[in-house]
């Protein structure tokens, strides 16, 4: 049977497309290859976030073409994902001896596809058509195969964006928002449990807008049954805002029901949009105790006319407001976050409003990204594009800045109990296992097997580099 290597770029929800194509492949008599070099099939899955992440992936297959042509291998190569999908055929004009394109809403076509590219029937397959439904195919999951083993899976809850922030090319490679539904969700999570996996991460674009735009048809496909539904008051409970009492985002519904899954340990989400974390969701983090205190707030600036200009739909007030919010609805809550430096027209003034912002709020951790001009979106086309020597530097003083900070956070676990998850042996060093506690920080331990997929105490004794060191040969 064929072979087949896949290698991701980008996010998380990426890395759960890609393990549902090895999936539906091993499923379909595909084996998984160790190496790009071994294997029949290489699918290279791609990210546009910035270009940076482009440029690696088309080296990447530059490279694999190459070595494979030079060795005299015959390889079926493709690019999948979101570099597939904003390029879709220009990226065979530029390497012709790639065979497959495959957009971001065919990912279930890639076993099809691959065995007409393997038995000679096709010769080159681009697809990167809109495909109804196509968000509920990411559900097939890769227990046995992965080296964490079915500890922790990700599920991918809905696809798409419509928050169309001007920096961001995810609306054109992931489309409009597509929810799939509470029952074929709960299901997914229900089997996962079944098979021995204690954490779940609910995964989507803004998955704080789940279901939004279904419950927004449904109304709007609903007969008028009072004055309120006529004038037009109910649908606008759906929008970006605290619901009213008693009414539940369907975000926090779905949470709700994941809760109840007996067998499940952990709930996380990401990413989330600030303006999601409305009432029922802060409450929701103090009312379900499986809903690991680890909430991931996307700033991208501290300057309320950069957030603006961004179209990001929240001041730097209303964002330090929810994050008091959060923490007072579970103290010890880690707070990540993503920014964005050098966005267009963004002066040093705005960029000192971001290191204040930071001060104040105290992330655990900051990914902070130089902007980067992404085609086809209004901020490219803004004037003031800031030089990449100011990037450089604005990076570099956010960075000495967020990662003080984040080092004061871990050395203050030091001596303290943790619960942590225990993943499996680590990456880097297999004596080692490595777990994570509830607020997102893994943590490295000298255990074995045994311990894979058990919820357990450890003490911090030290830490490292956005690591913590923990002994679990407690006495109580
Ligand atoms: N340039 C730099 N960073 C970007 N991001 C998104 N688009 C861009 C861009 N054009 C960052 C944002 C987002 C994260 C996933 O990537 O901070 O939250």
């Amino acid at each position: 049977m064929p072979s087949v290597y896949i290698k991701t770029y980008g996010c998380q929800m990426n890395e759960r497309d890609s393990e549902a194509v090895a999936a539906q492949l091993v499923a379909r008599g595909y084996t998984l290859a160790k190496s790009e070099a071994a294997a029949d099939v290489v699918l290279l899955n791609t990210c546009s976030v910035r270009d940076f992440a482009e440029q690696k992936a088309i080296n990447k297959m530059q490279n694999i073409v190459g070595t494979a042509r030079s060795e005299k291998r015959d390889q079926i190569v493709g690019f999948m994902g979101c570099m597939a999908q904003s390029r879709g055929r220009e990226l065979i004009d530029q390497l012709p001896d790639v065979d497959l394109v495959l957009g971001t809403q065919k990912f279930h076509r890639a076993g099809e596809y691959l065995d007409a590219l393997l038995s000679g029937t096709r010769h080159q397959i681009v697809d990167v058509e809109a495909e109804a439904k196509s968000e509920a195919a990411i559900r097939e999951h890769l227990l046995n195969g992965k080296a964490k083993s079915s500890v922790s899976a990700y599920v991918s809850i809905m696809q798409g964006c419509n928050q169309h922030c001007t920096f961001c090319i995810v609306p054109a490679t992931r489309g409009e928002e597509r929810s799939r539904s509470i029952p074929d969700l709960v299901a997914e999570c229900r089997e996962l449990a079944a098979s021995g996996v204690k954490e779940v991460t609910l995964l989507g674009q803004i998955v704080t807008s789940y279901g939004k735009r279904e419950q927004r048809e449904a109304w709007q496909s609903r007969p008028p049954q009072s004055a309120a539904d006529a004038s037009g008051d109910e649908g606008e409970a759906v929008a970006d805002q605290t619901p009213v009492a008693g009414r539940m985002s369907p975000f926090v519904q779905l949470l709700d029901a994941v809760h109840a899954i007996e067998g499940l340990e952990r709930i996380r989400f990401t990413s989330p949009h600030p303006k999601g974390y409305g009432d029922d969701l802060v409450e929701a983090f103090a009312r379900l105790p499986k809903l690991c205190e680890s909430a991931h707030l996307p700033l991208q600036s501290g300057s309320d006319r950069i957030l603006k200009l961004m179209h990001r739909g929240y001041t730097g007030e209303k964002f330090l407001s929810i994050a008091q919010k959060l923490r007072r609805a579970r103290p010890g809550i880690g707070l990540t976050t993503d920014i964005i430096v050098g966005f267009p027209g963004e002066t040093e003034e705005d960029f000192e409003q971001t290191l204040a912002l930071c001060r104040e709020v105290e992330f655990d951790n900051a990914y902070i990204f130089k902007y980067s001009p992404r085609r086809d979106t209004p901020a490219a086309a803004m004037a003031d594009q800031v030089p990449l020597a100011a990037r450089e530097e604005r990076n570099q003083r956010l960075l000495d800045l967020v990662n003080g900070i984040a080092a004061r956070k871990y050395e203050a676990f030091v001596g303290r109990r943790v619960q942590i998850l225990v993943e499996g042996p680590s990456r880097k060093n297999g004596a080692r296992f490595t777990g994570r506690t509830r607020c997102n920080k893994i943590v490295l331990f000298e255990g074995d097997e045994r311990h894979r997929g058990q919820l357990m105490e450890v003490k911090i004794e030290r830490t490292g580099s956005f690591t913590l060191y923990g002994d679990p040969a407690i006495h109580l």
